[in-house]
């Protein structure tokens, strides 16, 4: 998940480069690095720490005058965080930058001698001298003898000093997209860092070669025959991936969710019934499945869990919600009547695109749901059912998570109706429920200054625990991946029933519990849970729905939710957990949107 830019046309390189790496900086920002060549002429800078490091030391004129270079914002797998450890990697005549994995550097530095040579501790720097090795003046030839030993991922970008103003560039399951504006031409790992430049770019596709000149992009396959790239056009501007004047990208992107789930939703109303006739997405995988399997990875997977038991109870069908790092171990027991359903944001997660591959092995049905239009989870799914979310920046999902439940509501509510479990008239019932989440988020986004006073609350805790039960138990999950994800507490997501069972034994004097108990047919069984937690003075942050009659002793603070129908809660319920979780971090003073250690697209396994 590291950022890549390449640039090269008639414009200076050094800016076009460092701010278009802080446009990916929220991919990894553990250290980022620069070339820029023109032939025998180069400035090179790789630091430690974020791009505005990286910028005080090019603001020289010795970095200006160039029309080619490379940028790299890193998140670190192989080699400590260093400036050595930063791309791009200079072997010989090859100046290089990768996002990826090399499964077998080890070997490769072994076989062809370079452990004597070898100045970083990355499986980066051995490509390059891979690829030095076989250089002999001709780019194509020593790239592919390179890629023909090296195992795992990799999207490389590539300068040749003696071919000046030209990068090549090949990829592996690690995303690349390309394009050619009036500027010149542009490589990137997503479109967040070309989208100034045109709205038009494609993804590179895998085991190919392109060559970025000035004038324009050539791809050809490793034999060296020709291919036309396939354009795609992205349907959000410059803007929307800024942050337009909030603090955070995400306090914008929470305060985004009702415009991505109306975008997400209403396209596919049709009289009020859902209708995945515009997506391409066939009933027959929902009537003739006999059971649904949900593979994901961190918040998608947690909507995956909401998905499940809003759509368990409804089909009467097995939902299982499977971590995809582990799905693959598992020798998962599917077919063709299993519907797959892969969910992720960026469509670039490594393990979440294992685990989809395997699925289509055993021959089962695959629909992803996906944010990122044209990513490779996206295209090698049967089926995709885009969310139209808009960029999310933040490391932390917040609108993303959001939209994938309204797509799996909306998935649920197809199925019920093409299985006969509902009838139109029912049907509708449930997406006008559904619709009502907007106002619901709307109301909490208005009013929220108790959620950061509860923060406060939180703040200086070293555990928190997130209960409930049935639906409120999978909401739970997230509200404590969100916690722990950006303000380094230790948080725990519990089922309510289950406390008991041994975990209370942690519960001390003010630890924070964040109680959900928004389900009314288990709401008293929920309120026991917690008069236990709170008997042993916890600290009870409690969450129901308006109608809620509950005794002020069971609480220290309550929140309601504006909805009625317990289904649908999860939306502002979510909502309120989101801001619990950037308001505490945000107390705290910790980097929002690029919280340590992790990075928004893991690309790597
Ligand atoms: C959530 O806040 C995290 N950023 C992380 O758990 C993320 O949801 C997970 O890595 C899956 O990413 P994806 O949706 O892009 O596949």
């Amino acid at each position: 998940m590291c950022g890549i830019i390449g640039y090269t046309g008639s414009l200076d390189a050094r800016d076009i480069i460092l701010n278009g790496l802080e446009q990916l900086e929220y991919r990894g920002y553990d250290s980022a690095g620069i070339t820029l060549r023109d032939g025998d002429k180069s400035f090179t800078k790789k630091k430690a720490g974020p791009v505005s490091i990286l910028r005080k030391h090019c603001n020289t004129d010795e970095a200006l005058g160039f029309n080619c270079g490379l940028g790299h914002t890193r998140w670190a797998t192989h080699g400590g965080v260093s400036d050595v450890n930063s791309h791009p990697h200079i072997a010989g005549n090859v100046s290089l930058i990768h996002n990826g994995i090399i499964e077998n550097y080890h070997s490769i530095s072994k076989d062809y001698g370079f452990e004597d040579e070898l100045i970083s501790d990355t499986d980066s720097e051995v490509a390059a001298r891979l690829i030095n090795h076989f250089y002999n003046g001709d780019p194509y030839d020593a790239i592919k003898k390179a890629v023909a030993v090296i195992k795992g991922s990799y999207a490389f970008c590539i300068i040749f000093n003696d071919i000046p103003d030209k990068i090549f560039c090949v990829r592996q399951v690690s995303p690349l997209v390309a394009t050619h504006a009036d500027e010149g031409s542009f490589v990137a790992s997503d479109v967040t860092a070309i989208i100034s430049y045109t709205n038009r770019y494609f993804v590179v596709p895998e085991e190919r070669i392109i060559t970025l000149t000035a004038e324009g992009i050539t791809i050809c396959d490793f034999d060296g025959i020709p291919e036309e790239p396939d354009m795609l056009e992205v349907n959000w501007n410059v803007e929307s991936a800024q942050k337009n004047g909030y603090p955070h990208y995400m306090l914008k992107e929470i305060h985004e969710q009702p415009d991505s789930l109306r975008s997400t939703i209403m396209p596919r109303l049709k009289k009020n019934i859902p209708d995945f006739t515009e997506d391409g997405i066939s009933d027959e995988i929902f009537i003739n499945c006999n059971k649904i399997s949900i593979i994901a990875c961190g918040t998608a997977m947690y909507a995956g869990m909401v998905g499940k038991y809003m759509m368990e109870p409804l089909l009467k069908i097995p939902v299982s919600v499977n971590i995809a790092s582990e799905y693959r171990y598992e020798n998962p027991i599917l077919d063709e009547n299993t519907l797959v359903i892969v969910i992720s944001q960026s469509g670039e997660t490594i393990d979440t695109l294992a685990a989809l591959r395997l699925a289509k092995e055993y021959g089962a049905k695959t629909l992803s749901i996906v944010n990122v239009k044209g990513s490779t989870i996206a295209r090698e799914s049967d089926y995709v059912f885009y969310t139209h979310a808009g960029p999310e920046i933040a490391v932390a999902s917040t609108k993303a998570y959001t939209v994938q439940l309204a797509s799996l509501y909306l998935i649920g509510c197809r199925m019920a109706l093409v299985r006969g479990k509902y009838t139109p008239a029912i049907a509708a019932l449930f997406t006008a429920k559904l619709l009502e989440s907007i106002p619901a988020i709307n109301k909490i986004l208005l009013n929220n200054s108790e959620i950061k006073d509860a923060a406060k609350h939180i703040m200086n805790a070293t555990d928190v625990f997130f209960i409930g039960r049935g639906l409120d138990y999978a909401f739970s999950l997230e509200g404590s991946l969100k916690l722990k994800e950006i303000s380094y507490i230790h948080a725990e997501a519990y089922a309510a029933g289950e406390l008991k069972h041994g975990t209370i034994a942690l519960i001390e004097e003010n630890t924070p519990v964040v109680a959900l108990a928004t389900q009314d047919q288990i709401f008293s069984k929920t309120i026991s849970n917690i008069r236990e937690v709170k008997a042993r003075g916890a600290f009870v942050i409690l969450i129901t729905k308006e109608n809620a009659v509950v005794s002020d002793d069971v609480y220290d603070i309550h929140f309601t939710v504006p909805m009625k129908y317990d289904r649908f809660t999860v939306f502002p319920v979510a909502v309120i957990m989101q801001l619990l979780a950037y308001y505490t971090s945000d107390l705290k003073g910790h980097d929002v949107d690029k919280p340590r250690n992790l990075a928004k697209s893991v690309t790597v396994e």
